[in-house]
């Protein structure tokens, strides 16, 4: 594997790293992120009163769909998919069973599926399914996947030739239920957990496979706290459309928030997607105000992060209030804060993010927001 990051750990030389990830698999970006859930109605209730998002698609019974139900949501670019089966035995079941609510597949938006599969495959992928074409009134689509991590699947979408709401197979979601957007565009990046021992399996992978490139690697002394710890390395591609930083857990003095979600998740998955606004004081202000828990930031982080970050156009006080996070990296700034998990289980949850020209993660923010979590971690009995 190329070592990109033996420039120097956290050095972001982004125009460099582009350089080096591989044009064989060129992405516009991400198609859709679906997610296999208990009770897709209610889910896509949730997501549309407490995050904002519109009814797009539906398909389901009334469809001719005889085993499952999905409700497609989109805000700005984001398109979420929220599906349930029927049939106990399905795999869909079983995936539920397993892994509770979870992103079973994280699909990109290409030129050419039947190009990207064999590419792909070619460069050592593991087929899930062979390019199809799926057919109605509105043109075509061609879809085609491979495996990622745990039992995560990337999909590739070819929709050029398409022109209905979302794809065939669903019908246009018409609901007199629409709250107000909260200002979500598009998919900034979106985090994989894997296992102990796993990350630089799969960092090649995307490299191999992909055609990506390694932007940035965190180790154990970047991410830790007094009692937990983590590395990650972010990955990717070439456009930089498209980046999954891959976490690993480290070992702590304690449990780590990455083997406790591995433990209630039963293996690698995807941890949060972040999402960006252009107005993230509008958008927390919205979530809060319609029930979206976030993780707690501690007061005294706000003591000291005007020494750290500078000055910027926003009022600090607004962003106390809202527990919201500042960092600085050579290009900028940065603002994000985090929901807590939003299922039963403590796997997945969102962040939401706003760039004001930085493009690193908010490697400032890792302690106050590793303590936070730590401390729900403490109150789940699971630190
Ligand atoms: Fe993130």
């Amino acid at each position: 594997m190329k070592d990109l990051t033996a420039v120097k750990n956290y050095d972001y030389s982004g125009e460099k790293v582009f350089e080096k990830a591989q044009d064989f698999l060129p992405i516009n970006g991400t198609d859709f992120v679906e997610l296999y859930v208990g009770n897709a109605k209610q889910a896509a209730h949730y997501y549309k009163t407490a995050f904002g998002f519109k009814s797009l698609a539906y398909c389901g019974l009334e469809t001719g769909d005889k085993e499952k139900t999905s409700y497609v949501l989109q805000q700005g670019k984001i398109r979420l998919v929220l599906t349930t089966p029927f049939d106990p035995d399905s795999e869909i079941s079983h995936h539920i069973r397993i892994h509770g609510d979870g992103v079973k597949y994280i699909a990109l938006w290409v030129d050419d599926a039947r190009k990207a599969f064999e590419e792909t495959v070619s460069r050592g992928a593991v087929p899930f399914l062979e390019p199809i074409v799926l057919k109605d009134k509105e043109g075509e689509i061609v879809k085609s996947g491979i495996h990622t991590y745990g039992d995560t699947i990337h999909l590739f979408i070819e929709r050029k030739n398409y022109k209905g709401a979302f794809m065939p197979g669903y019908v246009k979601w018409e609901s007199e239920y629409n709250p107000d957007t909260c200002g979500l565009k598009y998919i900034d990046h979106m985090v994989g957990n894997v296992e102990l021992g796993d990350m630089n399996k799969v960092a090649k992978f995307y490299e191999d496979v992909m055609g990506f490139a390694n932007l940035i690697t965190f180790d154990d002394k970047d991410i830790s706290t007094q009692f937990t710890a983590l590395m990650s390395k972010v990955m990717t591609n070439g456009n930089g459309r498209i980046k999954f930083p891959i976490n690993e857990p480290a070992h702590g003095l304690k449990k780590s928030q990455i083997e406790e979600y591995i433990d209630f998740y039963k293996g690698a998955g995807c941890q949060h997607i972040a999402v960006a606004t252009d107005d993230i004081v509008f958008t927390i202000s919205e979530m809060r105000k319609r029930g979206v828990e976030f993780l707690h930031v501690p007061g005294t982080y706000y003591d000291t992060v005007s020494d750290r970050v500078g000055i910027i156009e926003e009022d600090m006080n607004t962003l106390k209030g809202l527990g919201i996070m500042v960092d600085r990296d050579e290009e900028g700034y940065l603002l994000q804060i985090f929901t807590k998990p939003v299922e039963d289980r403590p796997t997945l949850f969102f962040e939401i993010i706003q760039r004001k020209g930085a493009k690193s993660f908010g490697k400032g923010n890792f302690k106050a927001l590793f303590e936070s979590i730590e401390a729900e971690q403490e109150r789940r009995g699971t630190l």
